[in-house]
This record gives structure tokens, sequence and C-alpha cells, in this order.
């Protein structure tokens, strides 16, 4: 029998550590249902102790999701342990993942503890996240510039104390890939009570070598990847879960296990994710770019048209391009949306909510002819906003003529009240912007203006990401429309809003 490899999903978690990457628990849940239909099998919800909204994110993850273990991250301490065991009760298959941090620079500088310090604390914290399960995986930050020796005694105390998956962290993306494949083979032989642990890793991709390090630990015996959609995750990310899988996948002749994941799911992952957090994936990336699977070339064509396996290792519908369906168009009625909706994964709270986004989507269905699965996810982020928003655009005009400047009159809702501000500008957006901040004054720099289409063909929706900062806070606003400067409007003040929302939320690494 061919080992499994077991694909672990930190999109909601580490991914989310991105800055300006943070979703909404209704996004959370609607990315965790889609990594469920997948087949992942861990989900790894967030960090609950981050704040309330945190906790009742995992919490809405774990009482959704059924056919994928849910999982929340601890710092090794008892209140971080108990919230996590806590928001995991409604879980079907329930983990707890606690980590202390073990390379000499971070025990001395960040926890201020000794070696010895912190394997007690670690050992701990398995005793403390026994109470609520036991399916526990432990994780030595750091592990990939820690000492050997210390790695084996730490984790021989962890296996003995209850922990069932040893995750091996090259927390900053430092080692060479035949370097942790050594480190993974070191630990395995070295380790007394190795076997009664599954050995996993967690890749960051600053050097570009998160998923060569993850995928050289699998030859190596790690049988856990932890990975996000589209590589999203701290700085540069973590190993991207579509790369692993099908590097896996599509070289069974080199791998001795395999993965249960659906790839046919990916593609569509991919897109949520991306229009979900705003951040865009490249045209060149590897299986979910644009360019993926296409042949520019005279040479690569005439090739492929002979015979595709000239030029493809791998094939298009296999990893899900060809999944996006045309579903709704302006006759669909309330029902077949509903359970377009339903089919999607989207629940939305209310009869007030659906007949709300059923007259956005019928709004959208007459500018807009043919309407797709991302347009829906699309106007669902719109409609069921993270935080109270405390700024809506009441309406907005805009003066665009050859040789005239642009001009731009925008009325705000705020709580109640109506705001107006006119400007000119550069361009229409620039006017848009320019009169936002007449009204609202916010002191924000913009550090990222991005447009994207939705779907193809020009009457397609604009998808407008906002990265604001201020007093060293990001946050990320996202618009979309089928008109481009309504759409950065929106996205603007999405960002405002976010902004003023005074969400509080603890890092758990920092
Ligand atoms: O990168 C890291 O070390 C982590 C741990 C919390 C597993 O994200
Ligand atoms: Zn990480």
């Amino acid at each position: 029998m061919q080992d499994q490899l077991i694909i672990f999903d930190t999109t909601l978690r580490d991914g989310e550590q991105s800055p300006g990457a943070s979703m909404t628990q209704e996004e959370k849940v609607r990315i965790a249902r889609q990594l469920e239909r997948m087949g992942v099998d861990v989900i790894e919800a967030g960090f609950p102790a981050a704040s309330n909204g945190d906790f009742e994110a995992v919490k809405a993850v774990a009482d959704t999701i059924k056919g994928s273990t849910v999982c929340g991250l601890a710092r090794a301490i008892e209140t971080d342990i108990r919230r996590v065991g806590e928001a995991l009760q409604g879980a079907e298959s329930a983990r707890i993942h606690t980590f202390i941090a073990t390379s000499p620079v971070h025990m001395k500088k960040k926890l201020n503890m000794s070696p010895e310090q912190v394997l007690e604390q670690a050992v701990k914290a398995i005793k403390w996240a026994s109470q609520y399960t036991d399916n526990i995986e432990f994780s030595p930050e750091d592990a990939g510039r820690s000492e050997v020796d210390y790695l084996c005694r730490i984790l021989e105390a962890v296996i003995d104390a209850g922990a069932t998956t040893l995750n091996i962290p090259d927390t900053v993306g430092y080692t060479m890939p035949d370097q942790f494949g050594g480190l993974i083979k070191a630990l395995r032989e070295r380790i007394p009570n190795a076997d009664k642990a599954i050995f996993s890793v967690h890749c960051h991709n600053d050097l570009g070598l998160a998923v060569a390090n993850s995928l050289s630990a699998v030859m190596n015996g790690a049988r856990q990847v932890e990975c996000t959609i589209n590589g999203l995750g701290e700085r540069a990310g973590n190993a991207a879960l579509e790369e692993v899988v099908m590097a896996v996948r599509t070289r069974q002749d080199y791998f001795t296990c395999d993965t249960r994941i659906d790839t046919t799911h990916i593609v569509p992952a991919s897109k949520l994710v991306s229009g979900i957090t705003g951040f865009p994936v490249q045209p060149n990336k590897a299986i979910v770019g644009a360019n993926a699977f296409a042949h520019e070339s005279g040479i690569h064509q005439d090739g492929v048209l002979k015979h595709r396996e000239t030029y493809e290792i791998m094939r298009a519908e296999d990893v899900g391009w060809a999944a996006n369906k045309l579903l709704l168009g302006k006759h669909s009625g309330r029902n077949a949306f509903r359970n377009h909706l339903m089919e999607l994964g989207i629940e939305l709270d209310s009869e007030e909510m659906l007949n709300k986004t059923f007259a956005r989507f019928k709004e959208l269905a007459d500018k807009k002819h043919e309407i797709f699965d991302e347009d829906i996810h699309a106007l669902i982020s719109d409609e069921v906003p993270i935080f109270q928003e405390r700024y809506r655009i009441l309406s907005l005009t805009i003066h665009c003529e050859t040789g005239e400047t642009p001009h731009a009159k925008i009325i705000i809702a705020e709580e109640g009240q109506e705001l107006q501000a006119e400007s000119d500008g550069s361009g229409p957006v620039d006017a848009t912007f320019c009169a936002i901040e007449k009204i609202l004054n916010s002191g924000t720099d913009l550090q990222l203006f991005s447009v994207n289409n939705i779907t193809s063909g020009t009457d397609s929706q604009g998808e407008v990401t906002v990265r604001l900062q201020k007093s060293g806070r990001i946050v990320n606003g996202h618009g979309a429309d089928t008109d481009i400067v309504l759409a950065s409007a929106k996205a603007y003040l999405s960002a405002l809003n976010t902004l003023y929302s005074k969400l509080e939320r603890a890092h758990p690494q920092v």
C-alpha cells in the first residue's frame, strides 16, 4: 500500500498573517468549505487567542466542516490552549497545534528562556492540550536554525507527553533542500520514539525554496506538508499547496506517497482565495497562473497540437481550469440563485440578506450577461462586510472628457448622516479618492492600488484592491463592480471601514 501524504492547509492562519490578507468569518467558512471539497486533510482555521473575532471564526469553521480535521493554533501557554480547545468543541475531528521557539536566537532574544525551560513548557503545553483531544501537533518554531541534538531531546519529550504530529518549521525560509531533507532524516533516525508520531514540515519561501524543501522532506519520510493556496503566508509566503500536490501527483514514478486531493478543485480554490484576499496570482505562477497552460510560441503550439505530451506534463482540466462554468443570467430566479449559493458553500444568515444579494445579482445581470462563480463570490464579499460598515457610498458622479480635468462628486453615508465633497484629480480614480479624503481626512498612506478583471471580457467586473497604512497598521479593502471607478471607491471605503473597526489582534509569533 502506498503511503498517504497528509495535506495540512494553513491559508486561514499563516496565510492570513500576510499584512492585509485578513478575512471575515464568512469568508473563512467559504474557503474552508472549498478546502473540504478539495479533500484537504487538516484545515488550520486560525489562532483563537488573537481576538474574539478570531475565536468565533475558528469556532464557525469547526462547527461547519465535517470532512476535514479542523485545527487551531496556540502558543505553548495555558490560556491559548484553552481558547483553542473551546473553539474546537463543535468539530467532528479536532486538532490542537501548539508551538514554542527552539533556535538559540529565538530562545534567548524572543522568549528570554533557557533550553530547559522551553522543553518544560513544551511538555506542559502537550499535557494541557491532551485535556481536549488526543490529536496534538507540536512545532519547534525556527527548527531550521535549531540545534539538532536539542531538537531530538525536545521532540522525544513531547512525543512521550502525547504529541502525535511533529511539525518541523523552516520559519524564516533559511534552509537548502538537501539540508532540510537531511534534518528530517536525522530526526527520524535519532529520536527513539519517532515511530509514534507523524513528521510534518512547514516551509517559508524567503529564498523561493519552500516547495523544494517540503518535497525534499517528503523524500526523507515526512508524511504531512503544511501549505497554503497560492503560497499565501507571512512575508514571501508558505509552500504552495497546488505545487506540492501536483508535484507528487505528476511524479508518481518518483514519490512513494500520494495525497487524497481532488485536484480539479485547485483552480477554483486559487481564484476564491485570490478574490477574497485581493492578492492577485502572477500570470506565470505554476499550476494556477493564467499562463500556466498557455502556449505562446509557434513551436510549442505546433508541438502541443500534434501531441499534447510534447510540452505538457499536466492537463489543464485536471487542475480545474475547465471548472469555471457559466451559471446564471438575468432570467434566473431567486431559487436558482439560492441553490447556486448552496453549491458554492455560501450560507447567508437571513432571508433579508438573501433578498439583498439577489437584488444585487439582478442589477449585475442587467449590466453583464454572463455571470460566473467568481462574480458571485465578489458580490457576496461586497454584501457581507467584515466589520460594521461605518462609511457607505450613496452616490458617485464622475466627469471625464478629453482635454478636461477629471472631476468627482461623492456622497457618503456615515451613521445616518450624509456627507458630500467634490474634487478634481489627475484621473477619475484620483479625483474620487481626493473627494473621499476631503470628507474623511483619514491621514492614511496609500500603499497599493490594483485592478483586476474578475472574469474575461470588457463587461467583466473589475476587482479593486486598496492597501492603506496608518501608524504602522496595514489594511486592505476590496471592491468589485463593472464600473471600475465605483469599484475603486468601494475598495477605498472598505479599507477605511476596516481601519476604523479598531480590531485588535495578537500575532502568534511576535
Ligand atoms: O512559521 C512557523 O514557524 C509557524 C509556526 C507557528 C508553525 O507558522
Ligand atoms: Zn509559518
